[in-house]
């Protein structure tokens, strides 16, 4: 089963990835993670990524889709879960000949619908281990003792250069400008499913299995 989590910055996309892939052993396939990684190696792609994504504006199509068509070779037939891809028609289009291409197609589309300015505080507040990426957040989950990882117990901890107030300003108008755009394009398919991403991380994860198991 391929799906889209679909959905603002600070929605919930990468969280709920996460728990499918414990779950159900699908393969999360996030375009912001695999810039993030060209960034870290200071590849050319990164190079070129790291100035839009500083700003919270999107990657051109041309790139992230090349970096999606590469990844999805290598997953064999476990079911993907895109996370913030696609963003714009021009991907959503070239998603559904890539999948195409190599005999998929998509299941679901879910919408993760939330409050815009409740995302300004999630993402302005959270940070991650340095050294086994373990999620944390200023005011809803910090470690339980000061400066540990819980999982690790590593002492570096790190957050992300794009989230600052005035980036997730400019990411949340791109993704209304030419993100929400394409719902309607999944809408007309029928594959469309909204769910309330303002409940708990648990509620949330409830009401995704319930599509997913229909
Ligand atoms: P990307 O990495 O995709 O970031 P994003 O879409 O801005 O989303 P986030 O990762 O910030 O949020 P999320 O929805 O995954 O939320 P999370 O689960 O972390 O993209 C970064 C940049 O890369 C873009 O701006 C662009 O420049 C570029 N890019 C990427 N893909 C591209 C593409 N396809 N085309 C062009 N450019 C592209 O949760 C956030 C926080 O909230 C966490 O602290 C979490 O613990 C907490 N939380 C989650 N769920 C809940 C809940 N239910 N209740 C309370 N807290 C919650």
């Amino acid at each position: 089963m391929d799906i889209i989590l679909l959905g603002p910055p600070g929605a919930g996309k990468g969280t709920q990835a996460e728990r499918l892939v414990t779950n159900r052993g699908m393969v999360q396939l996030s375009t912001g993670d695999m810039l993030r990684a060209a960034v870290r190696e200071g590849s050319p792609i990164g190079l070129q990524a790291k100035v839009v994504m500083d700003a919270g504006e999107l990657v051109s199509d041309a790139i992230v889709c090349a970096l999606i068509g590469e990844n999805l070779d290598r997953i064999e037939n476990r079911g993907a879960i895109f996370d913030g891809f696609p963003r714009t028609l021009a991907q959503a289009e070239a998603l559904d000949l890539l999948l195409a291409e190599r005999g998929r197609k998509l299941s679901y589309v879910i919408e993760l619908e939330v409050n815009e300015e409740a995302l300004v505080d999630r993402i302005t507040g959270r940070f991650s281990c340095a050294s086994c990426g373990a999620p944390y957040h200023d005011r809803f989950k910090l470690p339980k003792v000061d400066d540990t990882c819980d999982v690790c117990g590593g002492h570096d901890f790190k957050r992300r250069d794009d989230d600052n107030e005035l980036t997730v300003r400019t990411r949340l108008a791109e993704y209304r400008a030419k993100t929400q755009p394409i719902l309607p394009f999944y809408r007309e398919r029928g594959i469309l499913h909204g769910v309330d991403g303002m409940g708990s991380v648990g509620e949330v994860a409830a009401a995704i299995d319930a599509i997913l198991d229909s």
